[in-house]
């Protein structure tokens, strides 16, 4: 039997009949269905884009319903387990499949080669306030790398398209680095790149004065199984704005610098600082029920739960619960954790939350391992940029390869008034 969706216009009576292909109808195929000659034609409402695929992609896999991530067809846990590097997995995301040795030992040199900035954009970073926010510093700096890349705008061109991403996922750790230790008043660490990316980051973070500073193997390799779980996840906000931005063929750099504002907001890349603040304002196991009463209520959101994809555990979230006893064996127990764990506990008991299928999400315990190794609070999104910049380059780098692309522009439903005749000030009244 054919695939095919058979509509009949009860404006009309008449019956189209519309392809279905991989589960979906093209939007445009609604537009033939006319109520008369001067009809525009039948056009699809989706604010917030809840059931509109905007992509073909062949980079990340969910099921929602299930709780299942893949990256290219890879397990998430499984890249969390096996593993070792983070540039291993950024080399699967941007090309397909994982890197012989010959490929992983080239593509980390490439990636090396461009860890450091341009002296400007060390004083650029300086001029911001002492007390700026680490996340509109790394913002406003991706941006500003496209004014020092100018043929970074060559974006059909491969090599150099190539060559931008390098630069960006080696510069983004640099970058955040040096937000954090303006905000303490700490001189900038230069990159070290005998180190891994995890590693050289950390001591970009964390080194004091001349003497080197000593990478916990454990918290290394923590921050790497974090950066893997934060890779990608295929159409969200900023990935969305990653394309969108990047569909009017604008360079990487201002794309990215989108996709990272996005990423800041929230109920997005923000919410695990939400969350920690949330736990905070709660302050202790024995007000964690009062507190969920109110989220009942509508006062108020259980931040790091709830998802708009899944309807289930986030499998990140597990792999996360699992590495914050790593963490706390080296840092010691997070106070907060016990406060987190009751409001799992309770939640998922809860009929409001199971109802509406409210699972934690990958915020939800992460806030607790990033201020555990020594972050603030307010760098928790520029954690999460690190690794979804190279989540957000291969979906732009797909999307500039895809035939059906064009320069994104949604259609909208006007309901504003029709056409009106100027008048004059004095005859508006008063
Ligand atoms: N706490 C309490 N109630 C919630 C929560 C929550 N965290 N999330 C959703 N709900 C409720 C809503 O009030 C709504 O209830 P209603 O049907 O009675 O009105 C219902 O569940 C559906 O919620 P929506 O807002 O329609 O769900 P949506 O898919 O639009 O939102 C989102 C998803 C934004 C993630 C939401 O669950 C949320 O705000 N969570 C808290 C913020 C958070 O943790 N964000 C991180 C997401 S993961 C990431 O970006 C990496």
């Amino acid at each position: 039997m054919a695939a095919t969706l058979s509509v009949t216009d009860n404006r009309t009576g008449k019956v189209y009949e519309i392809p279905i292909q991989n589960g979906t109808i093209k939007a445009m195929d609604l537009r033939q269905i006319k109520s008369g000659e001067d009809d525009f034609g039948l056009m699809s409402y989706d604010p917030a884009f809840m059931n509109t695929a905007s992509v073909k992609s062949s980079i990340t896999f969910i099921d929602g319903d299930k709780g299942i991530l893949r990256h290219r067809g890879y397990p998430i846990e499984e890249l969390a387990e096996s593993s070792t590097s983070f540039m291993e997995v950024a080399y699967l995301l941007m090309y397909g499949d994982l890197p012989t040795e010959t490929q992983r030992a080239e593509w980390r040199q490439r990636i090396r080669h461009h860890t450091f900035v341009h002296e400007s954009i060390k004083k650029l970073m300086e001029a911001f306030r002492y007390d700026a926010h680490p996340m509109g510093m790394f913002i406003s700096t991706i941006a500003a790398l496209s004014t020092f890349y100018p043929e970074a705008k060559e974006i059909m061109d491969p090599e150099i398209r190539m060559k931008q991403v390098h630069r960006l996922i080696a510069k983004v750790p640099t970058i955040a680095a040096f937000a954090y230790r303006h905000s303490k008043g700490m001189p900038y660490i230069y990159p070290s790149n005998d180190l891994t990316y995890a590693g050289n980051f950390l001591n970009m973070m964390f080194k004091t004065g001349d003497s080197p500073y000593h990478i916990h193997p454990a918290l290394e390799r923590a921050l790497t199984v974090l950066f893997i779980l934060h890779v990608d996840h295929e159409q969200n906000c900023s990935t969305n704005a990653m394309r969108m931005v990047g569909s009017s063929h604008v360079d990487p750099y201002s794309s990215t610098a989108a996709a990272a504002a996005a990423l800041w907001g929230p109920l997005h890349g923000g919410a695990n600082e939400a969350v920690l603040r949330m736990l905070d304002e709660i302050g202790s196991i024995n007000k964690v029920p009062a507190f969920i009463k109110e989220v009942k209520e509508g006062k108020g959101r259980l931040m790091g739960f709830g998802h708009r994809v899944y309807k289930n555990y986030d499998p990140r979230a597990k792999v996360i619960k699992k590495l914050a006893d790593d963490v706390f064996e080296v840092t010691g127990k997070n106070p907060m954790l016990d406060i987190a764990l009751e409001l799992e506990r309770i939640a998922l008991h809860d009929d409001y939350f199971m109802k509406r299928k409210l699972y934690p999400n990958v915020d939800f315990y992460s806030g607790l391992i990033y201020q555990a190794m020594g972050f603030p609070k307010d760098f928790f999104p520029v954690l999460f940029a690190i690794p979804r910049t190279v989540g957000w380059l291969a979906q732009w780098i797909e999307h500039l390869q895809d035939a059906d692309q064009k320069i994104a522009r949604p259609r909208q439903i006007y309901l504003g008034h029709d056409v009106r005749t100027w008048v004059p000030i004095e005859k508006r009244g008063r």
